[in-house]
């Protein structure tokens, strides 16, 4: 179909109602679920749970003492018990969990028994290491099947793992290791990145010698990469699991344990650690992988092509999928290598039946031109899920025909790391979807749009997205800061009103559309980013005096980094430099946070109190309009900015 005639689609406001085939099989497809789940909140995710097989079953279901929830209560399971061993229990041993596709074209399948055993032994070399229930360890690896290993092996053993994406900087690993106290660090020799090693090991090292609290690593031998191994303190993963027993009993956890932390970008330049426990996370993603997913185990082959690095990976490549027996596609690599067509050629050769990604890639492949999936025969396809940030309809239109034929529906869900699981989604079988909307809560879930009272806002209107009543999946608590929690989270409208710091409208029908962010936290490529972790690692190069970030709207990232900058003395600004603090920046934080363009200014708009005007500098990223500026402390800078933005970098 041409790109016009798209574009004339979703000018008709058109719903996509699920395919008759598609409801008639579907893991849900009676709408009555929603009012089942509304009469009963409780009882509904109880019902959820005991899918699961717990050690201890629970005695209550809830307690909810604002902002504080514990799920389960009595009840006592292990996370890797109910992902591994039940289903070998149940005699699928043999079923593949994981069929991985390492970046230069290696491969490996790993069925329920082996990645039982493999995560066994690797659990004991830890309990070796004298890792124990409540430790934190870090896990700082690429897309290898270690990764879940590792994961699955802290699990096992009541360990808290804390994984750090692979792509961020050594100093955010340092930041992440020292907020969380981890003394066990997990990493390997190197990382594939288009054909090029990431040196892994190597940044590893510099965290350990700018942190003291590490005093083990394992290493996991990955591209052959030369590394510097310390005696006594850096170990490799394949001497430390050789000739250990594939017996490792499941340590029984209380729900309310934690299972890990995963950090997050805030509006302060600290990153936040997000706490999840055990009962009530498996629950959540366990139930949403099942019906947003209308997972089969016996017959999909399923890729959620993310990173495990972020929260989408953690519930919806490691704990959903395993927890209900899932056969997953696990990808190393980069999109567009060796060529543009590789998730296509991927998902052809495992019959690939469910695809989970986000706009960003969508929109990307849109550039690159429909022929390359147009290359390989897809009909595998069933049904195609978003999440990270709004899908434009376009992108949505896009994904729809050309990666699903024009029938597989598409779920569009918001959720966030906070949020442990999906939370407003479509349900494949039921939902008649408009592109552009994730549309209605998932059963038992309750967002409320507000204004900025805190009221309920009308049909047709736009307002602040809150939830407002507690999930099993949510975080309890930001590890070892529960006044920020409450403060960040439950302060804006009410004590017992989580605000998502997102923006949303009601359409006439009361369906969802999320708007983005409404406070200082950026969205590139479905990365949260605050503006306060580039301002700072802006302002900690020598040359800089001060430094304004802002996002801008673009094309493929969603939003850009705009960075504004003021330098010390007589310092010049000249593209020269501009590159140097862009590298600067992804050397302190990751390449995902450097700036796409840095503005030199000799001053930064302020308010005469001395407030940076980050809304007039939106303004000036995207080129609108000024509105007013005669308030300003100093609004000549404002006409000089707007002349020197229209150039870029
Ligand atoms: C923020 C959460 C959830 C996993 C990936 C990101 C944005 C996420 C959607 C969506 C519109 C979305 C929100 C949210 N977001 N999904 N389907 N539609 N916006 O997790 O890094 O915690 O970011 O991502 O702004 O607050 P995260």
């Amino acid at each position: 179909m041409s790109e016009p005639a798209i574009a004339n689609l979703y000018s008709e406001q058109r719903t996509f109602p699920p395919p008759e085939s598609f409801a008639a099989q579907a893991n849900a497809n009676d709408p009555s679920i929603y009012e089942e789940a509304e009469a009963d909140p409780e009882g509904w995710w109880a019902q959820h749970a005991r899918q699961l097989r717990w050690m201890r079953d629970f005695d209550t279901v809830l307690e909810w003492t604002p902002p504080h929830a514990k799920w389960f209560i009595g009840g006592e399971l292990n996370v890797a018990d109910n992902c591994l061993d039940r289903h070998v229990d149940a005699g699928y041993g043999e079923q593949i969990a994981f069929y991985w596709e390492g970046e230069p074209g290696d491969t490996r399948a790993l069925s329920y028994a082996e990645l039982k055993d493999e995560v066994s032994r690797f659990a004991n070399a830890l309990r070796g290491l004298g890792v124990g229930k409540g430790d934190r360890v870090a896990i700082y690896l690429p897309m290898i099947p270690e990764l879940p290993v590792a994961m699955l092996a802290c699990a096992r053993i009541g360990a808290i793992h804390s994984v750090v994406f692979a792509g961020f900087s050594s100093q955010a690993l340092v930041d992440r290791v020292d907020d969380a106290d981890a003394r066990v660090v997990i990493t390997a020799d190197g990382a594939y990145r288009k054909g090029n090693v990431v040196p892994l090991k190597e940044s590893t090292d510099k965290a350990i010698a700018a942190t003291d609290r590490i005093e083990t690593s394992i290493v996991v031998r990955r591209t052959g990469a030369e590394v510097d191994m310390q005696a006594g303190r850096d170990h490799w993963y394949h001497e430390l699991v050789s000739g250990q027993s594939t017996e490792c009993p499941a340590e029984p956890m209380d729900a309310e344990d934690v299972l890990y932390i995963l950090y997050t970008s805030g509006t302060t330049g600290k990153p936040k650690g997000i706490v999840h426990t055990t009962g009530g996370y498996l629950t959540h993603v366990a139930a949403t992988q099942r019906l947003v997913f209308d997972l089969k185990a016996d017959s999909d082959v399923y890729w959620c092509a993310a990173d495990i690095g972020w929260v989408t990976g953690h519930s919806y490549i490691v704990y959903g999928p395993l927890a209900c027996r899932a056969t997953s596609v696990l990808y190393e690599g980069a999109p567009d290598y060796p060529g543009k067509d590789r998730w296509w050629e991927i998902a052809n050769r495992y019959g690939v039946t469910i695809l989970y990604t986000a706009p960003t890639a969508i929109r990307a492949f849109m550039k690159w031109g429909a022929e390359y999936p147009q290359e390989h025969d897809l009909s595998s396809i069933r049904l195609l899920g978003s999440v990270g940030e709004p899908i434009n309809p376009e992108a949505w239109m896009w994904y729809h025909q050309h990666i699903g034929g024009g029938n597989a529906p598409v779920v569009d869900t918001w959720w966030q790391t906070e949020t442990g699981g999906i939370m407003i989604t479509p349900l494949p079988g039921i939902t008649h979807a408009k592109p552009g909307s994730a549309m209605v809560p998932f059963p038992g879930v309750k967002p409320v749009v507000v204004d900025d009272a805190g009221e309920p806002v009308p049909r047709g209107s736009g307002g602040y997205l809150t939830l407002q009543r507690p999930w099993p999946g949510m975080m309890r608590t930001l590890w070892g800061d529960d006044e920020r929690y409450r403060h960040t989270y439950w302060s804006s409208f009410g004590p017992d009103v989580y605000f998502a710091g997102d923006g949303a409208k009601l359409d006439e029908d009361g369906h969802i559309w999320l708007l983005g962010r409404v406070d200082d936290v950026m969205n590139v490529s479905g990365h949260r980013i605050s503006t306060t972790e580039v301002e700072s690692a802006l302002v900690d190069h020598p040359k800089v005096a001060e430094a304004a970030v802002t996002g801008r709207k673009d094309e493929l990232t969603g939003e850009a980094i705009v960075a504004f900058v003021t330098l010390r003395g007589a310092e010049e600004g000249n593209d020269e430099l501009a590159a140097e603090l862009r590298e600067h920046v992804a050397e302190r934080i990751g390449k995902l946070a450097r700036p796409a363009n840095v503005l030199f200014t000799p001053d930064l708009p302020k308010t005469r109190s001395g407030k940076i005007m980050r809304r007039l500098l939106k303004d000036i990223a995207e080129g609108r309009e000024l509105g007013d500026v005669s308030t300003l402390a100093n609004a000549d800078i404002v006409e000089e900015l707007s002349k020197s933005s229209a150039g870029g970098d």
